[in-house]
């Protein structure tokens, strides 16, 4: 009867829908202003989700006014914060994965829907693994598989490519509004939560994860 179901799986961002890295980016990423002198606040912060890495280093350093900065040095600046980053991950334990994102999850798969992650991060598969995921997911698709980073749809769908499922049949989750734009690109159904959902992007809105089984509930899944 699946082949018959309008949406047979759900594609999931990770950083700011699964679990909440965004407050560590943002300490990452003022670290590096601080030392260059420049202005970083959380309105920035936002127009770096669903962001790579050296885009974000891009925008992080759009009112920087000192010497130009050669790739070596952008490149150095992003693995800086990528290392001091990475440490704040360290931190991270199963403790941080909400209790209820964790049991709408199983609510899904027990409806026989496929889940996968669909996020910029190279840091994606560490994360999982840090909150007890890792080993959790139907497919992964991140920062390590794609050149091009949402709103391109390039993320979401390698994930469907991943699964084996037609996009179109795909139910995405995401925080990001350039998330939101990259589900559509990719042909298919997009949940906001987060800054999406509060920038009134997205075919559904959430309130918090667990309201994901009642929207699915009403596509029929
Ligand atoms: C996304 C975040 O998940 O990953 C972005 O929303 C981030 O803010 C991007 O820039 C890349 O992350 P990483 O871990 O590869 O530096
Ligand atoms: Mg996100």
């Amino acid at each position: 009867m699946n082949g018959t179901k309008q949406y047979e799986a759900v594609v999931f961002d990770l950083d700011g829908v699964i679990c909440f890295t965004d407050v560590y980016h943002y300490r990452g990423w003022k670290s590096i202003a601080d030392e260059l002198g420049i202005p970083f606040d959380e309105t920035v912060n936002n127009r770096l989700r669903g962001v790579s890495r050296m885009e974000s280093l891009g925008i992080v350093l759009e009112p920087y006014e000192g010497e130009p900065l050669s790739d070596d040095r952008k490149m150095e600046l992003a693995a800086i914060k990528n290392e001091r980053y990475r440490v704040m991950l360290g931190e991270l334990s199963p403790k941080d994965l909400d209790p209820s994102v964790r049991t709408t999850l199983d609510d899904l798969r027990a409806r026989g829907l496929k889940l996968a992650i669909g996020s910029s991060s190279k840091n994606a598969k560490y994360i999982l693994e840090r909150i007890g995921l890792g080993d959790y997911f139907d497919a992964i698709s991140d920062g390590t598989n794609i050149s091009r980073s949402k709103p391109d749809p390039e993320v979401f769908l390698k994930a469907a490519e991943y699964l084996g499922i037609d996009p179109a049949k795909c139910v995405v989750v995401e925080d990001a509004v350039a998330g939101i734009d990259a589900a559509h690109a990719a042909g298919m159904y997009g949940v906001a939560m987060g800054d999406a959902a509060d920038q009134g992007v997205g075919d559904a809105k959430l309130g918090t994860f667990a309201d994901l089984a009642n929207v699915l509930t009403d596509l029929g899944c």
